[in-house]
């Protein structure tokens, strides 16, 4: 059922999110996304984006080496290898990935936690893919109004404060290197221990 809803939003996913004033909170999203992922080296590195959908994340993720795009929904890939028809995509849940062990030296996840009802699978993927030091760029929702709004759109969301969160990224050795705030999002880099 969540993946089928998933294929039926795939055709307005995109023109959705370019009406006033979602276009307009899209743009912070972006902008905030963009202050994190600077703060990343990526010339020579390997990025994942989990969550891929139609390919927003891709655009900012210049520089790396190589880039996979992983989304469970194929009318999403679809459109996402549309727009990078030489980038490489997996169709995969990202709480079960089929990516080596210290593979990544960063995963993006950009408007997907809120999706996922429990994260510690999603925390424990994550970890075993990075390498040591490696980054990780995850958003997640507050409880506001904006996200009761998107309730409205089919999918349960899964809100979390930032406390909540914060202590599972103690749980799994990540640094909080920085933090933005949008009005339907909460953005944060993380780096993982070197260890
Ligand atoms: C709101 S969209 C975000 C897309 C993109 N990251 C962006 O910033 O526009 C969420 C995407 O996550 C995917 N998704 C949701 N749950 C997933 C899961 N457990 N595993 C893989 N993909 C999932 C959906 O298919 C959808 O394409």
């Amino acid at each position: 059922m969540n993946k089928l809803l998933w294929n039926l939003k795939t055709r307005y996913y995109k023109l959705f999110r370019s009406f006033y004033p979602f276009q307009r909170i899209l743009n912070k999203e972006n902008s905030n996304l963009v202050t994190l992922i600077n703060q990343v080296e990526l010339k020579g590195k390997s990025v994942l984006d989990l969550g891929v959908g139609t390919g927003n994340v891709l655009e900012y993720l210049n520089g790396a080496k190589s880039i996979i795009g992983l989304d469970f929904t194929y009318s999403m890939l679809l459109e996402a290898r549309e727009s990078y028809p030489n980038l490489p995509f997996i169709q995969a849940d990202a709480l079960s990935i089929p990516v080596k062990t210290k593979s990544m030296d960063m995963i993006t996840a950009v408007g997907l936690i809120e999706y996922i009802k429990d994260i510690i699978p999603f925390f424990e993927e994550t970890c075993r893919i990075l390498k040591n030091g490696g980054c990780l760029v995850l958003t997640f929702s507050p409880a506001n109004f904006w996200t009761r709004m998107r309730l409205l759109l089919g999918h349960p969301i899964y809100v979390r404060t930032s406390d909540q969160l914060k202590g599972v990224i103690q749980q799994y050795n990540f640094q909080i290197i920085d933090y933005q705030q949008s009005m339907m999002q909460h953005q944060v880099l993380l780096q993982k221990s070197v260890e």
